[in-house]
């Protein structure tokens, strides 16, 4: 049999993935009760993938504040109360083979919710937005805290990775970015100060947390003066050092700009970060075949394939690209007769 990168087992810190197929975090915005808690939805969509066959599954953007939800039906990890659900869907997905992941989030000035909504400046994201309300630096401790406390459920709760959702204009990118930090004080103006927020999260959650460690990035702003590639090699060397090991490398959505998208097109980010900060990357973005994330692990661009809305059209994937590659994949024990 050929030797497909694929379909090797990846082992960070005490975890082993079974294969390099990551389900990408994706918002259903189905806590229909607006309780941030999980429902029906969640244990049918995840757990199919699960039993699809992918390594790793990472819950969506999961709020760790009631003001750092998108909309009133993002999932939550602000309370106690999330523990018993979020349990439940961990050890659903456990069951059918899959290690599983959480994606702590706070949406900053992107929420779209009733009452303030926090930024680190008071800079609408367009017109059609509320403009945010700066943050306090009481306001700053406490959303650093809310991440942590955040971290300590998803350890509780028996996730296998935490990822800190520092991406897609929300607010760890809002203060990463210029284009949005324009504070005065110790976490606006330097690439330092703009990273203080990040760094306070990262030291805060490995208080209560030794797993496996994500970020998820958005390597380019895709404007004139916002940051790019470079910028992110020396955040994610910043990073290394504070004990994160994979970098999810997105980009773009900071400010309202034209992202020019085409196959694998954030894969290249992910491999500048790869080499040049000596991190492992995870690469993701419109990656649909089997040839294409072999060619990207191979060539050793990225350690870890992410698909997002591939995974949603077809929640068997692992089989497809199993069959392009040529390549066996052991299925469910119910389905051996019929795979
Ligand atoms: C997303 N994406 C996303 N990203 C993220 O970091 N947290 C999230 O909660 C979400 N939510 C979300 C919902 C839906 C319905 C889609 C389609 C996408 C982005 C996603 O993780 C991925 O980066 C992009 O979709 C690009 O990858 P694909 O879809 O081309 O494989």
């Amino acid at each position: 049999e050929l030797n497909r990168k694929l379909f090797q087992p990846y082992t960070i810190k005490n975890v082993e993935l079974k294969n390099r197929i990551v389900m990408a975090p994706m918002c259903m915005y189905s806590s229909h009760n607006e309780d941030g808690k999980i429902e029906n939805w969640h244990r049918t969509h995840y757990t199919s993938r699960a039993v699809g066959g992918a390594g790793l599954i990472i819950q969506e953007a999961t709020a760790v504040t009631p003001q750092g939800r998108i909309s009133p039906q993002d999932l939550g990890i602000w309370s106690d109360d999330h523990l018993d659900g979020l349990t439940e869907l961990v050890t659903l997905m456990k069951e059918q083979g899959a290690k599983t992941g959480i994606q702590l989030a706070h949406a900053g000035r992107k929420a779209v919710l009733e009452g303030d909504i926090l930024a680190p400046s008071a800079i609408a994201f367009n017109d059609d937005m509320k403009t945010p309300v700066a943050m306090t630096i009481e306001q700053i401790n406490e959303t650093v805290t809310a991440f942590i406390q955040g971290a300590e459920r998803a350890r509780k709760a028996g996730f296998d990775v935490i990822e800190i959702h520092g991406a897609h204009g929300y607010l760890v990118n809002e203060f990463l970015s210029p284009l949005s930090n324009r504070r005065e004080d110790e976490y606006g103006g330097s690439a330092e100060n703009r990273y203080r927020f990040l760094k306070e999260i990262i030291d805060g959650v490995k208080t209560v947390w030794d797993g496996p460690l994500f970020v998820r990035v958005s390597a380019k702003d895709y404007h004139e003066d916002g940051l790019d590639v470079d910028d992110y090699i020396i955040f994610s060397k910043w990073m290394k050092e504070q004990g994160v090991d994979l970098i999810d490398v997105s980009s773009g959505a900071v400010v309202p700009a034209r992202i020019p998208v085409f196959p694998g097109y954030q894969v290249k980010p992910a491999e500048r970060i790869k080499h040049e900060a000596d991190i492992d990357t995870g690469a993701v973005g419109l990656i649909t075949s089997g040839l294409q994330a072999e060619e990207i692990l191979q060539n050793e661009r990225a350690d870890l394939i992410l698909l997002g809305r591939e995974l949603l059209r077809d929640p068997y994937w692992p089989r497809t690209a199993a069959k392009e590659l040529g390549h066996e994949i052991t299925p469910p024990v119910q389905y051996e007769r019929g795979w």
